[in-house]
This record gives structure tokens, C-alpha cells and sequence, in this order.
């Protein structure tokens, strides 16, 4: 049994990707958020730092600039039509954001402050510019709140605490999802003309993740086991400033307003790494500079297992007022004084470059071709505009959230205008029922909680930072046992209402799902790039890898690759210096 839902538009994800369509489709036609999470719980809530836009505030700057950067952060990968979009209609993105009452920190002067960031340079790198606009250090959580309030004042619908489990596809093209209320167990189906998947990433995979619990790869995992393809899985972004042990986010705007990293002698060791930008390198490269320290026995603490963010030199009256909720998590969670001395740091799972193949309309990719999947959406982490490349950015994603959120929601109303609801049957929730009865039918010893265990700590000792072409054969062989021994698990909560059980149970699925794609993704990459960097294949190699993965499940239970050019425009790939 289910209950149907008939919508215009249907948004899954109420993230700043998810409420941001949900206010332009919400505006032009009857449209619901169905969110796994109560809106204002979702992940771009822990987004700190901020969301650049060449806005030219405090420093000169231009559009122009803000591309070269992220195609060159990127390492050449990304697709440059794409990037003149997201870095063109910034400014224009910040300011709506302004005219709905985001509470920006200002200049003096009052006008919107912009503060630096890894990556982020003036006239092509020759030293970093401001351009991140911010609220203090909670700017995510500033952005929910605004669009939340936005989506109510337009009647959008919303439908928390629902969990997507299936896509609806008749001849190719979208109809809907089927998913599960939470809280009753029930299934509904949402019958749509056009549905967008917002759902976030999948850092959840791994031991050490600045990521919530949450974040389990639901929508990609849906899509991949639709047998449509996946981009980009291998390019995973570390973090440099995870909390020691935890994964906790330190964000970059520490570094951006003057913090320093140093190894156990107190060297600024990213002198030697990229002499010009130092600290605010691109993430991918302080990553690997803070792997090989702790690797060359440079590392401090007992262990000798990590680095120290030194904010000792700074201000703290202006560090409490720009940063207060990372000054405080320092205290909190590892007892230590910022102010005083260096805080404990590690690269931490961050955010997936990769996932659901899109253009810059938001519209799904079938294949490598470009071909869409009509009625079929991805905004935000999810998706593969490919506007990030091999490596993102910091604050691009933000970025990218209202950027292709705004510009989805627009043309996934207007197709839902132009056309007609599909036919769908009485039964499409039945596959659905089927599998979910077949995960609480019978009983089994196997501990999701020991798999998913397992699963984070293959990835993170074999496919995080440093891969080789042994690691990832080792981490693989991993997935396919771990997945047999998954199969055999079964729910013992046998209830309906709230059973996280359950949703763990195929949230754990999914994860497993995603780390196939990005290990089999990863181990065909014969080179390095951005953040998959592989020890074996320690260059670039941009005669054989100008190119997207495209990676599908086959029927069989299998996978196949299949490659896709990057777009270039104004920028030929040049090494990578900083
Ligand atoms: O460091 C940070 O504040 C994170 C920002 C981002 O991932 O864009």
C-alpha cells in the first residue's frame, strides 16, 4: 500500500541546493520538497567559511579571474562553459541572497565583506584576492535559514522526515519517486512532471569526514542502481583542517585571515610546497603537503600523526568575532585554547566532486553524449555539473548550490508548464514494498554498524589522500566481501514507526554502492589529478585523461566506464604551480 502525492515539480533535498529550486519552481508552479531531514537540518548548515562571488568589494577583482582559478583548482578538469556560468551569475547570486535578508558580515562602509581563500587569486595567481562574501563562520547555516523562510512565504510544500528510495522512469524519461515517511513507515508515491534530486554527497564512506551521518549518497545510489551513470566518482576532496581523531570542520577562512599551518618543529612547511599562495593553496595540494609531512615523521603530537593550525599570532578579538563557532569547537572537542596554542588537525573526507551528470541546465545526462533524461533534475553536491573538476574550490560549493539550484528550479518549472504528467500505474510503489519486506523478513547476526565500520576504514587507510593501484585492489576486494555479507543482513526492528534501523540498513547500501563507483572509478584513472592522487601514476597525464568518467551499474551486478572530453575554453592546461 502507498499514498499517491500529484506535483508539478518534485524536489528531493532541502538543502541550499533543494530550497533554492524550490523557490524559483515554487513560484511558477505547485511544487514539494520531500527532505530525509527537517529543512533547516540539512548539511549546508555546517558550511563555514563562505560563498565567493568577484564582487570587487575590498580588492580588485573580476569574473574572468574567479574562472581561471577554479578551472586551475580544478586541475583542468572542469568543464569551462560551465564555470563562466556558476562564476558570471555569482554576483548576481550573492546578491539575491542580500535582497532576502541574508546577514552578510559588511565593510565599514557596510558593504558586503569578502575575506581570502584557498585557491582564490587576483590576475592569475599572483597572490590571493578576497572573494568570499561570509557570515561570520556560520554562512551555510545563514543560507538555510533564508531560503526556508523564502520557500514558506511561497507556499512551497514540504515533506520532512521522508526518505527517497526509488526513481520513477517510464520510456526513458522521469515520473516521480517513491519514498518513505519516517516516522510512519509508510511509502508514498510523488507523482511529477519534473523531480530534482538535491540530496547532498557521501563522505560518510570514510573514518574521517567533516560529513553528518546523514550524508549516505541516497540520491546518486537511487540513480546508480537505475543503471544510469555516475561522473567524476574518483575525484573525493580532503580537507586540511579536520579536527584531530574526528573529522570535525576547521574552516579554511581560518587560514584565510592569517592562521598558519605548522609540522612538530613549528616550520610553516607550506613554504616549500606553494611558495607563492602558501597556506591557501588549493586543497587538494595542502593535503597531500600534510600526508607527506606526517608520512616524513614530521608530524606532531604523541603519534606524530598530525599537523597544528597556529592562530596564536592573530587578533582574538577579531578571530572571535569572524570565527566564533571554530574557536569554540577547539575548546569543546579536543580541549584545547586556540589563542594559546596550535590546535590538532588532519585532512578530513569533505566533499565529492563527482555524482549525477548534469548541464548547466540541472537536467540529468543519460550517457557521455549529453543526452537528458526528460522530467529529471541534480542540483549541489550530487551533481556533476562539472564545475569543480578534480578538485573544488572553498566556497565554491556554496556557490554552486544557488548557482545551479536557482538555474534548476527555473527550468524544471518550465518544462513541468510545457508537459503533460506521465502515466504511471497503481503499482509503481511495488517494487519498492517488495525490497523493503524483504530486508525485514527473517533474522540474521550480521551488525550493519560492523559493516559500515569496516567500510570506513577500508576507504580511509586505501582510497582517501594517497591511492595506488594495490590499495585500491585491496579496498575493492573489501567492498565486494563487505556487500555479501551486507546481503545477508536483515532488520530485527521489525516495527513501521521510526525505524532507523531500517533507513541505516539502506543508507549503509547506498554507501557501499558509492564506494564501488569511486574505487573502480579510481583504480582505471592511470594518473594524478586534483584529489585523486595516485603514488603509482604520480603525474598528470593530460594526453590520455582530459576526460570524465562516466561509470554505470550493468544488469549483471557489474560495472562499465566510459570516457567524456572536458569542455576547455580560454584556459589550456599549464602545470599546476602556486
Ligand atoms: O573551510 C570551509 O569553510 C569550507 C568551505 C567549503 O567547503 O566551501
Amino acid at each position: 500500500m502507498a499514498i499517491y502525492h500529484r506535483y508539478d515539480a518534485v524536489i528531493v533535498g532541502a538543502g541550499g541546493a533543494g530550497l533554492r529550486a524550490a523557490l524559483e519552481a515554487g513560484q511558477r508552479c505547485k511544487t514539494a520538497v520531500v527532505s530525509k531531514l527537517y529543512p533547516t537540518r540539512s548539511h549546508t548548515g555546517a558550511a563555514q567559511g563562505g560563498m565567493c562571488a568577484a564582487l570587487a568589494n575590498v580588492e580588485e577583482d573580476s569574473w574572468e579571474w574567479h574562472a581561471f582559478d577554479t578551472v586551475k583548482g580544478g586541475d583542468f578538469l572542469p568543464d569551462q562553459d560551465a564555470v563562466d556560468v556558476m562564476c558570471k551569475e555569482a554576483i548576481e547570486a550573492v546578491l539575491d541572497l542580500e535582497r532576502m535578508g541574508l546577514p552578510f558580515n559588511r565593510t565599514p562602509e557596510g558593504r558586503i565583506d569578502q575575506r581570502r581563500f584557498g585557491g582564490h587569486t587576483r590576475n592569475h595567481g599572483e597572490a590571493p584576492v578576497k572573494r568570499a562574501c561570509y557570515a561570520a563562520d556560520r554562512t551555510g547555516h545563514m543560507i538555510l535559514q533564508t531560503l526556508y523562510q523564502q520557500c514558506n512565504k511561497q507556499g512551497v510544500e514540504f515533506y520532512d522526515e521522508f526518505f527517497v528510495l526509488d526513481l520513477l522512469m517510464i520510456d526513458g524519461a522521469c515520473a516521480g519517486i517513491v519514498a518513505i515517511e519516517i516516522a510512519s513507515g509508510e511509502l508514498h508515491v510523488f507523482h511529477a512532471k519534473s523531480t530534482l534530486f538535491a540530496t547532498g554527497g557521501f563522505g560518510k564512506m570514510f573514518k574521517i569526514t567533516s560529513n553528518a551521518h546523514t550524508l549516505t549518497g541516497d540520491g546518486p545510489g537511487v540513480v546508480y542502481r537505475k543503471g544510469l551513470p555516475l561522473e567524476d566518482m574518483e575525484f573525493f576532496q580532503f580537507h586540511p583542517t579536520g579536527l584531530y581523531g574526528l573529522g570535525i570542520l576547521l574552516s579554511e577562512a581560518a587560514r584565510g585571515e592569517g592562521g598558519i599551518l605548522r609540522n612538530a618543529d613549528g616550520e610553516r612547511f607550506m613554504e616549500r610546497y606553494a611558495p607563492t599562495i602558501k597556506d591557501l593553496a588549493p586543497r587538494d595540494m595542502v593535503s597531500r603537503a600534510e600526508h607527506q609531512e606526517i608520512k616524513e615523521g614530521r608530524g606532531a603530537g604523541p603519534k606524530k600523526d598530525y599537523i597544528l593550525l597556529d592562530l596564536t599570532h592573530l587578533d582574538p578579538e577579531v578571530i572571535e568575532a569572524k570565527l566564533p563557532d571554530i574557536t569554540e569547537f577547539a575548546r569543546t572537542y579536543l580541549n584545547v585554547e586556540p589563542f594559546t596554542e596550535g590546535v590538532p588537525i588532519v585532512p578530513t573526507a569533505h566533499y565529492a566532486m563527482g555524482g549525477i551528470p548534469t548541464n548547466v541546465s540541472a537536467e540529468v545526462l543519460r550517457n557521455a553524449q549529453n543526452d537528458v533524461i526528460p522530467g529529471f533534475y541534480a542540483a549541489g553536491e550530487c551533481a556533476c555539473v562539472s564545475v569543480h573538476g578534480a578538485n573544488r574550490l572553498g566556497t565554491n560549493s556554496l556557490l554552486d548550490i544557488v548557482v545551479f539550484g536557482k538555474r534548476g528550479g527555473i527550468h524544471m518549472a518550465e518544462y513541468a508548464n510545457s508537459t503533460k504528467h506521465l502515466e504511471i500505474s497503481e503499482d509503481a510503489h511495488k517494487p519498492t514494498e517488495e525490497w523493503i519486506a524483504s530486508l525485514m523478513e527473517g533474522e540474521s547476526d550480521v551488525r550493519i554498524a560492523d559493516v559500515r565500520s569496516s567500510l570506513q576504514e577500508e576507504m580511509m587507510d586505501n582510497a582517501s589522500v594517497v591511492r595506488t593501484d594495490e590499495s585500491l585492489n585491496s579496498v575493492l576486494a573489501s567492498i565486494e566481501q563487505l556487500n555479501k555479507t551486507y546481503s545477508q543482513a536483515k532488520v530485527r526492528d521489525k516495527g513501521k514507526v521510526f525505524n532507523t534501523e531500517l533507513i541505516e540498513h539502506i543508507e549503509l547500501g547506498f554507501l557501499l554502492d558509492m564506494a564501488e563507483a569511486l574505487v573502480v572509478s579510481a583504480k582505471a584513472r592511470t594518473e594524478s589529478r586534483g584529489g585523486h592522487y595516485r603514488d603509482d601514476y604520480q603525474s598528470r597525464d593530460d594526453t590520455q585523461w582530459m576526460k570524465h568518467s562516466f561509470i554505470t551499474k550493468t544488469p549483471d551486478g557489474g560495472t562499465e566506464l566510459t570516457y567524456k572530453p572536458v569542455t576547455l575554453g580560454r584556459y589550456e592546461p599549464v602545470e599546476r604551480k602556486y
